[in-house]
């Protein structure tokens, strides 16, 4: 079968041009940049490599970007900190990278942030309005999954989309967008009973364990979809959930690691932000 790789670098330097002019456009308007504030707690490698690519994406794109980087911080040292930054009306958006260090409480933390400062779509207020239809600001890694497929000509409507893994950050809302797009849907996760049974009938294919290569051919429709959302590191080599050499032969379309949804997920905090400082201003993105 022939397959087509979805280029998420491709579509992602696409977005970020015409998010870029936007960006430009607001800065003219109002005499200063969209902002975005990340809080970076610890010391976590992955961590680190992750704020340094979403702060060269937001200087390259006319975002300007604000670190506030502390190696240890007390659960009421950052509690302090968000709620300066909710205050502080030069910046739009806010971004916590997770995971947080063992001794503070994720969730909590999360929900000190302005709703409408919250760029990841995070906290209850944004991911209720998610649920129950009403989009706002959307988790950026599933809503750079919905673009990447949008922008391939890839119809969700009444597709049947797998989803393997069940976490806050990408399993969950991706289920949520793709229902509010009509189509049907199936979360798998661990516990999972018969795993390919369920994911040999995807239309549409999204692996977000973190384990490497664990998506197998065996496992997939022939013509399916493969997104690929995980991303690990084995003997030195960046690699996805999904056995990729292999998968490919079956797949109607089928995401690269890296190169894919990495790249889309990116764009979309440019999009939030930019998204975020416009609704402040009382305009639409
Ligand atoms: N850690 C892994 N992915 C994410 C993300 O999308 N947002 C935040 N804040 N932390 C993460």
């Amino acid at each position: 079968m022939s397959f087509k790789i979805i280029d998420g670098k491709e579509i992602a330097d696409s977005l970020r041009g015409e998010l870029a002019k936007k960006a430009d456009q607001y800065s003219k308007k109002y005499g200063k940049k969209p902002t975005l504030a990340v809080v970076k707690i610890g010391d976590n490698p992955a961590t680190k490599i992750y704020v340094n690519m979403k702060e060269k994406a937001c200087n390259d794109n006319g975002i300007e970007f604000i670190g506030h980087y502390h190696e240890k911080i007390s659960e009421e040292e950052l509690i302090e900190l968000i709620e300066n930054l909710n205050n502080d009306e030069k910046v739009n958006a806010i971004l916590v990278q997770l995971p947080l260090p063992e001794d503070i409480d994720d969730n909590e933390i999360i929900e000190k942030i302005n709703p409408e400062k919250d760029v990841d779509g995070f906290t209850y207020y944004n991911v209720g309005s998610m649920y129950t239809g009403t989009e706002r600001l959307l988790p950026c890694t599933p809503l750079g999954v919905i673009r990447m497929l949008e922008r391939s000509g890839i119809e969700i409507e009444g597709k049947h989309a797998v989803i393997i893994g069940r976490s806050n950050i990408v399993g969950k809302p991706l289920a949520a967008l793709f229902l509010k797009r009509h189509a049907t849907v199936t979360v798998c996760h661990s516990r999972t009973k018969n795993l390919k049974e369920h994911t040999r009938n995807a239309d549409i294919l999204c692996a977000a364990t973190g384990v490497p290569k664990m998506v197998k051919a065996s496992m997939v429709k022939k013509g399916a979809v493969v997104i690929d959302i995980g991303i690990s590191r084995v003997d030195g080599k960046v690699v996805g959930d999904v056995d990729f050499d292999n998968v490919k032969e079956k797949a109607s379309y089928i995401t690269p690691v890296p190169g894919g949804v990495g790249p889309m997920t990116i764009t979309m905090v440019i999009h939030n932000t930019l998204q975020a400082a416009l609704s402040q201003k009382g305009e639409y993105l």
